[in-house]
């Protein structure tokens, strides 16, 4: 029986070699992410300056899911870095698939809405979705994105062309 009592919080450096391996595992057991098996080759080091750098950024977000002490699913938000763009952001989330239709994900989108809503920055998150990911489109729906568009031929798999979805969330 799976242990279902998950926290939310800000990664730390300690994290970087579980979220590395998290992300491995969640590119092997989703095929929606933009890497494919294999393809992930951040190092402890890359991680741990990411992580510090979000901690560090107000308008860099880095989220972790725990559950028992073992990350299960993370959310990484960062904006633009010039006068023009700062008042936006891309974010994406993943869960690991043992894990899933718990709340994980949700709960840590209402944590990074909240924190947008109040860290005097960002105005708009936006995210590029597959456009084939249906739990993850019914997700952000579900919180109050809207789909603004979309981009042809943005993922490529075995020769397939597929579309991302281009949704978003303005902050009042
Ligand atoms: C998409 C993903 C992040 C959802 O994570 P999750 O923790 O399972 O999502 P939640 O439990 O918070 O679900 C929130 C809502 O999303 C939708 N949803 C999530 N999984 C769903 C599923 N399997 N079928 C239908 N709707 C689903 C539902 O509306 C759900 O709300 P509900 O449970 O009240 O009906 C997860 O499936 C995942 O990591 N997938 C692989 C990576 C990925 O696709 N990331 C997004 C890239 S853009």
């Amino acid at each position: 029986m799976v242990d279902k009592k998950f926290i939310i919080r800000e990664a730390k450096k300690e994290d970087a070699s579980q979220l590395i391996e998290l992300i491995k595992t969640i590119a092997n057991e989703s095929k929606f992410l933009t890497f494919a098996e294999g393809e992930f080759n951040t190092t402890v080091e890359e991680e741990e300056d990411i992580i510090e750098m979000s901690l560090q950024d107000h308008t860099s977000l880095f989220l972790v899911a725990e559950i028992s002490g073992k990350i299960v699913g993370n959310l990484y938000f960062s904006s633009g870095t010039r006068s023009k763009t700062i008042h936006f952001g891309k974010f994406g989330v993943s869960v690991k698939k043992a894990y899933w239709r718990l709340g994980i994900a949700k709960k840590m989108m209402f944590f990074l809405i909240d924190w947008a809503k109040t860290n005097k920055i960002t105005r708009k998150i936006n995210l590029e979705v597959h456009e084939e990911n249906i739990n993850a489109i019914h997700l952000y729906e579900k919180l109050g994105f809207v789909v603004e568009g979309k981009i042809s031929r943005y993922f490529c798999e075995k020769h397939t062309f597929h579309s991302a979805i281009i949704m978003g969330l303005e902050i009042d």
